[in-house]
């Protein structure tokens, strides 16, 4: 998506996340929206639970529900507290496969007081699909959280 089609975005996510509310019921409709914006296989959140990843609020296919820190995609991301855009995730060691159908990835760890409290995952059929234009806007909307 262009920095032009994330705007209308983030103006969506602002306004539906509602800090009254838990954690789950905002990451609920953000990854609704996200599934209605993106051409994606799968979008929703795993959330920090001990030394691992439980799966929260998403969108498509049914999914592993606890990913141990430092595995697969999301749990690096987690590790090393930054975005991981992977173009396939065949070449990516380690790469935890939910569902045979997914190409590409990005995950984007959620802050809170500094400490990561959860990552969002978006997976794609196309290879190469996420850029750091989507970074930089996905990094944007789950500060909203
Ligand atoms: N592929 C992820 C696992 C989660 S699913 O894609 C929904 C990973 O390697 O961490």
């Amino acid at each position: 998506m262009t920095d032009e089609e994330y705007k209308e975005l983030i103006v969506q996510a602002e306004s539906l996340i509602d800090r009254s509310l838990d954690d789950v019921s905002n990451m609920a409709n953000l990854s609704a929206l996200l599934m209605q914006h993106m051409k994606l296989h799968w979008v929703g959140f795993y959330r920090v639970s001990g030394k691992y990843l439980h799966l929260g609020p998403f969108q498509g296919p049914v999914a592993c529900t606890k990913i141990e820190l430092g595995k697969g995609v999301c749990g690096t991301a987690w590790l090393e507290k930054r975005t991981i855009i992977v173009d396939n995730v065949h070449e990516f060691p380690g790469h935890i496969a939910c569902s045979a159908l997914s190409n590409s990835e990005i995950v984007v760890p959620c802050f809170r007081d500094n400490e990561i409290f959860a990552v969002l995952d978006l997976d794609s059929i196309d290879l190469n699909y996420f850029n750091q234009t989507d970074k930089k806007n996905l990094e944007q909307i789950v500060k909203f959280l």
